[in-house]
């Protein structure tokens, strides 16, 4: 080390250029706070990472467990409504299986029956007052036309009735003889309960004896006598004998009609396995 090295004053700060500085220096002109510096931002790093992994793993508990209800019964139904039928046709939701049929098995002893379609009823009179459907006004002319070739002949008096028909004789005809329902139904269907309007009934009087018309007492009549002994032949059976357990009042008159496949379901096939 020569004179002029030993003389010379160390360089003030102020006299070090840029790049002679260190670089972790020059980032951090307090060399021991920069330090610090560092190991505040690892840790907040740190507690970053556990928030981050908090709240994945609630997350997952609430997806898997529903540890968290926090929100009310309505508000999940709006976050996870109810799937649709589309969506998972074999697995009805409870809030969409109904809990009541939405047609009551009877009213007041009454089947439910639907309408016959007008395209298929034929006129059983000349003036078009009684009308059944086609297979069973075939066959009922076939059934008359015999009794007659006997001597007995029938009168018809009412065959399909719509809905509206039957409102009238339920509501305002019972109403007007102030019957309460109980007692209308004994002999008159609600609507859409009539075996009328299925098209396969028929209500038959006796030409020659009309004062026994609608009456228990027809079973008095020819008529009537002929029916019991032929009618099965043609598929025609009484629907409402003495003691029937519908409960409806015995009515001679009403016949009904099971000769086809369609009739027979209509009769039978849901109600079949009732007492
Ligand atoms: N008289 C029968 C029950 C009816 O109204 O359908
Ligand atoms: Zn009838």
């Amino acid at each position: 080390m020569d004179n002029a090295s030993l003389s010379r004053k160390p360089p003030q700060a102020s006299e070090l250029v840029a790049d002679e500085i260190p670089e972790a220096v020059r980032d951090h002109p307090y060399p021991e706070a920069g330090q610090s510096q560092s190991k505040k931002k690892g840790l907040i790093w740190k507690l970053l990472g556990l928030a981050a992994l908090a709240f994945g793993v609630s997350i997952w508990l609430h997806l898997n467990f529903n540890l968290f209800p926090a929100t009310s019964q309505a508000e999940q139904t709006q976050q996870n409504p109810a799937p649709t039928s589309s969506a998972s046709p074999s697995v009805p939701s409870p809030a969409t299986t109904p809990k009541v049929p939405a047609v009551p098995e009877n009213l007041l002893g009454h089947l439910p029956y639907p309408e016959a379609p007008a395209k298929d009823l034929v006129s059983v009179t000349s003036d078009g007052s009684v009308k059944l459907r086609s297979s069973a006004a075939a066959k009922y002319q076939e059934m008359a036309n015999a009794a007659a070739a006997s001597g007995v002949y029938f009168a018809p008096i009412s065959g399909f009735r719509s809905l509206q028909d039957q409102q009238h004789v339920f509501f305002d005809v019972k109403a007007e003889r102030r019957q309460n329902a109980s007692k209308r139904a004994e002999v008159s269907a609600p609507p859409g309960y009539s075996e009328h309007h299925t098209g396969y009934a028929i209500d038959i009087g006796d030409g020659s004896a009309p004062e026994h018309n609608l009456s228990p007492s027809f079973e008095n009549t020819q008529a009537f006598e002929w029916l019991e002994a032929n009618a099965v032949a043609f598929s025609f059976e009484m629907s409402f004998p003495k003691n029937n357990r519908q409960g409806v009042s015995y009515e001679p008159w009403h016949w009904r009609f099971v000769g086809d496949k369609q009739s027979l379901e209509t009769f039978y096939k849901a109600h079949s396995m009732k007492k």
